[in-house]
């Protein structure tokens, strides 16, 4: 993932100069250009601006600035519900957005601090709406808003799946930026011709903030994606899980973006020895993979994330998929999994892992070669691009699929979203020469 790193000028003044939360707020703001987040004068001077303290009176002075998220509430079973984003991915989403002076903006998910920021940018002339489903919320906002002279700002209680028309400006918004986590994206009729909305996308479990423009009624992505994680959606738009588990395993098995297959005669494949069928593909220890595992959620039918229980999968998977769900494809009563097998201590002594592919079942070896092909093809193909073209359509203005599964496309409710791969082929090097199956 490429980002730019043009440093700004750094603008603090001598910090003795300054009182204890401002030289703070120029300290992080500080940081944040140097790592490449702030990467304009415009968010630069938003970040040195908005005091950040006063939309988190709970927290010590330093903890307010420090580069982390904030919870401000939490559901009855302790589940963060509402959140300040953490300052790095708030400058590059506000980057993304390219606000300018004048632009009228929507910003979806409230607390106060992001849309005072979205203020600086789009100044005394524009106009900014921040919206959340949760009154607690939004009275907080408002509170805060005030409380530091941004009372200009529009704060509306409202479930962002269905934005109320009278607050969508003629034409539509200049920029939206979503600040929760989200399935689908109600909001391209809200968003003008020409103009940026940038979400925290879910696209089968995986998610990342993604910015598009709008062109000819779609949304098309056209930057890096960026990882990140939010609270989640609540109200009509929440994202249903599709979780099944195999019964008597503790293995569970999710379809966030396909249907649901049969997952009863899993249970004595998963009891079985795996195959282990060889990718010849590396990875490092601390490289992500998120791109592969997008790539193969829309090239795979049947795709689907496995996790298990730690405690409770009866030993039937080893090793376990640790700390994500991994990628998985059901056929029948066979069922393969994308692993990683230590092979090396890497240039940088984080370890070098191969891509290594579990085949559970009558048909497991099968499945398991299947995937294995999948993740060669991203290797030679489509690596090197780090990450695709998302383009997302009103499903009203989609043809109706051809066939149940159409290669890398996610059919959410209000859209059809499309990802396509640009071929760039990851770096030979990358590719190891072994066995491709074995039994273990
Ligand atoms: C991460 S917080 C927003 C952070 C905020 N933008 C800030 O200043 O950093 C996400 C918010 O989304 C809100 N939310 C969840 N579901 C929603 C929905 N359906 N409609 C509107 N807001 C929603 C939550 O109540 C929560 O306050």
């Amino acid at each position: 993932m490429t980002r730019t790193t043009e440093r700004l000028a750094v603008t603090t003044p001598p910090t003795t100069d300054l009182d204890e939360a401002t030289a703070l707020r120029h300290q992080l703001a500080d940081e944040l250009a140097a790592a490449g987040h702030i990467r304009t004068p415009a968010v630069d001077r938003a970040l040195r601006t908005v005091p950040r303290h006063a939309f988190a009176p709970e927290r010590p002075l330093h903890a307010a600035y420090a580069n982390e998220i904030i919870a401000t509430r939490h559901s009855d079973d302790g589940t963060v519900i509402s959140s300040i984003s953490a300052p790095w991915l708030q400058a590059d989403m506000l980057e993304a957005a390219r606000i300018q002076p004048g632009h009228h903006a929507l910003e979806i998910g409230s607390g106060g601090y992001n849309a005072a920021l979205i203020a600086e940018l789009t100044g005394p002339t524009g106009h900014v709406t921040t919206l959340d489903i949760d009154p607690a919320v939004t009275d907080r906002a408002t509170r805060f808003l005030t409380q530091t002279g941004y009372g200009r700002i529009r704060v509306v209680t409202a479930d962002a799946e269905h934005v109320p028309a009278e607050v969508v400006p003629d034409g539509g918004f200049d920029a939206i930026v979503v600040t929760v986590d989200t399935w689908d994206l109600p909001w391209i009729d809200a968003l003008a011709e020409g103009g940026r909305l940038v979400a925290p996308l879910r696209l089968h479990g995986y998610h990342w903030a993604i910015s598009f423009t709008k062109r000819d009624g779609a949304l098309h992505s056209d930057e890096p994606l960026i990882v990140c994680g939010f609270v989640a959606m609540r109200g009509d738009g929440a994202w249903h899980r599709n979780r099944c588990t195999v019964p008597g395993t503790g293995v569970h098995l999710s379809w966030e973006d396909g249907t649901p297959l049969p997952v009863d005669e899993l249970a004595p494949a998963l009891t079985c020895e795996p195959t282990v069928t060889h990718t010849h593909v590396t990875v490092g220890g601390q490289e992500p993979f998120d791109a592969l595992t997008l790539y193969l959620a829309g090239a795979l039918p049947g795709y689907c994330r496995l996790s298990a229980d730690s405690d409770g999968d009866n030993g039937v998977l080893n090793p376990p998929p640790k700390h994500w769900p991994g990628a998985a494809i059901v056929r029948g009563n066979s069922l393969a999994r994308l692993a990683t097998e230590r092979i090396g201590d890497g240039d940088d002594g984080k370890g070098l892992y191969e891509f290594v592919v579990h085949g559970h079942g009558t048909r497991g070896h099968l499945a398991a070669q299947e995937m294995a092909e999948q993740v060669r093809h991203w290797q030679h193909n489509h690596r090197g691009a780090l990450c695709p073209h998302i383009t997302a359509r009103p499903t009203a203005s989609c043809a109706p699929p051809a066939r149940d599964h159409e290669l890398h496309v996610f059919a959410k409710k209000h859209t059809r979203i499309t990802v396509d791969w640009p071929i760039v082929p990851g770096p030979a090097a990358l590719l190891i020469d072994r066995g491709s199956c074995s039994a273990r």
